[in-house]
């Protein structure tokens, strides 16, 4: 797993302690004033649109998320006085009900628009976090309860399948509600939809206390009147990705602000001075953003309460060595993220006298020398990140034992460190509650032993290493969810054990020399198991043929074996799948149009195999989601029909946003919360998420059918498939000319159409294809003259070679005349060079879609410089 993603899920994990504290202790707590000792019996008519709202909604022990849910509208008996319900508060003067508390009441059923809760004028608070509302819309009558202070409709999920019961809110209903709920002061709509930008008029709400729209959806300018609210005390606008705005000097006057989580959006500018001002604040995190500018360390020394400092992945310049700062005063910090913050030289030592500390992530910068001995002091450790910096020097097994809370330890990746067990462990007390270890790269020869007493352990990478065999106890423990052994020296079959690991979700033994078979068991051992990578061994035989039903297969990898046979029809059990690459064997089928019924196809690689026939596609293999399909280095023949082509609509788009892969592809964990962090460990069971990719791979969308025997002329409506960026169908048997309707193809940056029979003009409508970086149509049978105009020009003779009767002064003959210049078809050169280019696309591609977590595999050394000028410039 990429170690971005590691810190960004234990920032997502606080986040969830964060917000349900703040949802727990916070909300509808007694409006009315003790003293008073007036009592009021509940009014009819409220009475009864509470007992309608209740039958409007079924009790489901799966609708809330929290642990201590229950039902509290089981004590909402007609009979009985509604001020005394559970979850109701009345005025003690008017016996209005002002307080409606239904937070993690496991109410299940949608929203409707008429609801009689909205009759309930008289409502100052309202909490219905944490329920499951099925997705429904927040009814626009929620404008009506002008009195309202406090608000809570944030929804939680049960991430491991990726449910988050989302409401949806309107922009007109979040306009009005601004507009008539003047007396807010708190507002949470935490996983709520909205998707759009913030109404300017929020800033109207001067008692705002409580601002908290984490994963909303929301774009577009951040309203910087927000800043000027003198009472905030908590602004949460986490992971909105396309939320951009700046800080301005005034967020210095908000002297109360205690909590500023901005991560994961598109914040830029430098962070004012005067926000160090803030004595109050306790959780600075502006993880992910674009905030610049150079941060020395006594700019901190004012905030004295800051437990939690998050910079990470920024373009921020931090402060390393300061040896003016007195580092006695430093503040009382437990969670540092300093990741991708452009440190230098050796791990700063003013670190040692945050004796506090709980979490430390300084991954992703350049760090080097060796790992500091007082880190193995800091008692309180929980999580440690050192992953992708130079550090060096020897790590040995009774280091960490002091560090007894570790729960993550990464410090692999990049880094050149050895790991050292030590000749006797038996006397040495392991970090035992050990949840996360990262010892890829650690210059490993073995499987460590102390990894069999990890008895907490879910997710292990050890990846890069030595290592030859996998020692038999790995398969007793059956905690795990993630193991990636990658690029190590493996030997023999893979154990059928494997399959004794139920919980996996992520299973990585790519690039070893595992030879066999793959064992049967694998596709259908675990309900769990979303990543599934045996690429690039010596695998042999037929893949697994039997696949559950309610599988949950995302990604299936078994490029670069030697398997064969045929592709088993019980992956169509995969409903889940979105990446199927079965690249470099030697499988022997028919066209596999039946993965044309599974709903989530994103990628389908067959490259090189012996697939065969006919393309084709029945009616209701729709390939509703495909992207990017590559058949390449095969023997399929016969025409491409326009049926065919319909077969792959979905790379047709109105809108760029269609093939966002984001929300889709996520990795769930049910990780390592026992961080005491801000003291509310009561909640030890977190849910934390990582998606893979996402937002990289917006554009990609491909066709690759080259190196076949396909014949007949290229349908007219390949045209129409306007989404496509690659499209390539050099060294086949096309006829016919070149369809003029791929000048529609307006997003198209590589064509290839060489090595065909392809006749006729180029058409004029190509010259309009703006972002063509690569264009081909050597030898074929083209004539007349190459467009001289638009992105035609920018392409040299080695794209035009090898057409008799093709002219330009891209050619030595110039259209005037008509001299013969015999030119041979080359055998194949041609193609491999071709192969290798869109070979290096794929990389490209795959770690578009994978992030970090295959760049390790894809990213040989010897091609790297290209890849990265290729990612450059696709992303
Ligand atoms: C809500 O009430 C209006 C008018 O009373 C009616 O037209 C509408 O159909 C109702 N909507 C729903 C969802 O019941
Ligand atoms: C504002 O509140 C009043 C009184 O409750 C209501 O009549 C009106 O429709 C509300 N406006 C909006 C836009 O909801
Ligand atoms: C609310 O804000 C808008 C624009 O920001 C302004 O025009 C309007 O007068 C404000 N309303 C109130 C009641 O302050
Ligand atoms: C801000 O809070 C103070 C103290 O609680 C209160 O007196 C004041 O009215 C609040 N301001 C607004 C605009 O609500
Ligand atoms: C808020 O901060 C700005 C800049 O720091 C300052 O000029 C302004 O006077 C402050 N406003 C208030 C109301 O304190
Ligand atoms: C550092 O701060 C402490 C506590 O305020 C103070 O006692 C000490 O004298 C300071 N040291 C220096 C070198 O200024
Ligand atoms: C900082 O920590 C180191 C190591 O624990 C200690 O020797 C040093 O005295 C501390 N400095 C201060 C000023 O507390
Ligand atoms: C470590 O945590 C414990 C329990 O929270 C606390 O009592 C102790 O003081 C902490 N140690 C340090 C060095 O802060
Ligand atoms: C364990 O450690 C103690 C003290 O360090 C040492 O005396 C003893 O020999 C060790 N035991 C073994 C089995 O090495
Ligand atoms: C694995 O666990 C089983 C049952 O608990 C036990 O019998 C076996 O010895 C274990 N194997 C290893 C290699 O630890």
């Amino acid at each position: 797993m990429t170690m971005m993603g590691l810190l960004h899920s234990v920032a997502l994990s606080i986040q969830f302690l964060l917000l349900f504290s703040s949802s727990l202790f916070t909300n509808c707590l007694t409006l009315n004033d003790s003293t008073t000792t007036h009592h009021h019996e509940c009014h009819q008519h409220e009475s009864n649109a509470l007992l309608s709202f209740k039958q409007s909604f079924f009790i489901s022990k799966s609708a809330s998320y929290n642990t201590f849910s229950y039902p509290k509208t089981v004590s909402w008996i007609p009979t009985t006085d509604c001020c005394s319900w559970d979850g109701i508060e009345c005025d003690e003067l008017t016996g209005h009900v002002i307080s409606i508390d239904l937070s993690s009441s496991l109410l299940y059923g949608s929203m409707d628009a008429n609801s009689t809760l909205f009759s309930l004028v008289h409502l100052q608070c309202l909490d219905l976090s944490d329920n499951d509302f099925n997705h429904s819309q927040i009814p626009a009558r929620i404008g009506h309860l002008s009195q309202l202070r406090h608000l809570n409709l944030s929804q939680f999920g049960e991430t491991t399948l990726s449910v988050i019961k989302r409401l949806h809110l309107k922009e007109s209903t979040l306009r009005s509600l601004i507009q008539n709920s003047t007396r807010l002061e708190q507002l949470r709509l935490n996983f709520v939809t909205i998707s759009s930008s913030l109404p300017h008029t929020l800033t109207n709400l001067t008692s705002l206390q409580i601002l908290s729209f984490w994963q909303c959806e929301l774009h577009g300018e951040f309203p910087i009147g927000i800043f000027s609210l003198a009472n905030l005390t908590y602004l949460n606008f986490a992971e909105n990705q396309n939320l951009q705005g700046t800080l301005p000097a005034s967020i210095g006057n908000l002297t109360n602000l205690a909590h500023l989580i901005l991560e994961d959006n598109v914040f830029h500018g430098e962070i004012p001075r005067s926000l160090f001002g803030l004595e109050n604040l306790v959780t600075l995190d502006l993880f992910s953003n674009f905030f610049e500018g150079r941060l020395a360390l006594d700019m901190f020394l004012k905030l004295k309460m800051l437990n939690v400092l998050d910079l990470s992945f920024n373009k921020l310049s931090l402060f390393s060595q300061n040896r003016d700062v007195n580092v006695t005063i430093l503040p009382p910090i437990q969670w540092l993220g300093l990741s991708g913050c452009n440190l230098n030289g050796e791990i700063p030592t003013w670190i040692m006298n945050l004796t506090a500390l709980n979490c430390l992530g300084l991954s992703r910068n350049n760090l080097q020398g060796e790992i500091p001995y007082f880190f193995f002091k800091l008692e309180n450790l929980t999580i440690l990140d050192l992953i992708h910096n130079i550090l060096e020097g020897q790590i040995e097994l009774d280091m960490l034992s002091k560090l007894q809370k570790l729960t993550i330890l990464s410090l692999g990746g990049g880094n050149k460190l050895y790991f050292l067990e030590g000749k006797n462990t038996s006397n040495v007390t392991i970090p035992s509650q050990i949840q996360m270890l990262d010892l890829s790269s650690c210059n490993l020869v073995r499987f460590p032993n102390f990894i069999q007493h990890l008895q907490e352990l879910t997710h292990l990478y050890i990846s890069d290493n030595s290592i030859k065999t996998i020692p038999s106890w790995l398969w007793n423990k059956t905690t795990l969810e993630s193991l990636e052994i990658s690029n190590n020296l493996l030997m023999g079959e893979i154990s059928p054990s494997i399959c004794n690991l139920q919980s996996l979700i992520y299973l990585d033994l790519s690039s070893n020399y595992l030879v066999g078979m793959i064992p049967s068991c694998l596709g259908s051992f675990s309900q769990s198991l979303q990543y599934l990578s045996l690429a690039g061994n010596k695998l042999t035989g037929n893949i697994p043929q039997t696949y559950v039903k309610g599988n949950a297969l995302q990604w299936i990898d078994f490029s670069s074996n030697k398997l064969y046979g045929q592709l088993p029809r019980a992956l169509v059990n995969c409903r889940m799948l979105e990446f199927l690459d079965v690249r470099h064997n030697h499988f022997n089928d028919s066209f596999t149009f039946w993965l044309g019924s599974l709903p989530k196809l994103k990628v389908v690689s067959l490259r090189d195999n012996q697939f065969h026939g006919a393309i084709m596609c029945p009616l209701k293999y729709t390939f509703p989601q495909l992207q990017i399909i590559d058949l390449s280095q095969n023997g399929f023949s016969t025409k491409l029909t326009s049926e065919i082509i319909m077969c792959f609509k979905s790379m047709i788009i109105s809108n760029k946003r269609q093939l966002d892969f984001k929300d889709e592809i996520y990795l769930s964990w049910n990780v390592f919360i026992n961080i005491d962090l801000l003291s509310f460990s009561m909640f030890n069971k977190g849910v934390v998420m990582d998606y893979l990719g996402g937002q990289y791979l917006h554009h990609m969308v491909a066709i690759d059918l080259s190196c076949n025997e396909i014949s007949g002329e290229i349908p007219d409506t390949m045209g129409s498939l306007n989404g496509l960026v690659v499209l390539n169908l050099s060294n086949n048997m096309f006829s016919g000319t070149i369809p003029s309707s791929f000048g529609k193809l307006s997003n198209l940056e590589v064509l290839d159409l060489s090595l065909n029979d392809l006749s006729g003009n180029i058409p004029q409508q190509l010259t309009g294809l703006t972002f063509l970086d690569f264009f081909n149509v050597s030898f074929n049978n083209l004539s007349g003259p190459i467009p001289e105009n638009g992105q035609l020009s920018t392409f040299d003779e080695n794209s035009f070679k090898g057409n008799k009767d093709l002219c330009g002064i891209r050619l030595l003959k110039k259209c005037e005349d008509h001299p013969k210049l015999p030119l041979q078809k080359p055998d194949g050169d041609q193609d491999s060079e071709s192969g290798s280019f869109f070979e290096l696309y794929w990389m490209v591609i795959v770690i578009g879609y994978g992030g970090g977590l295959v760049a390790g595999l894809a990213l040989g050394n010897a091609f790297a410089v290209d890849v990265f000028r290729l990612l450059k410039k696709i992303f």
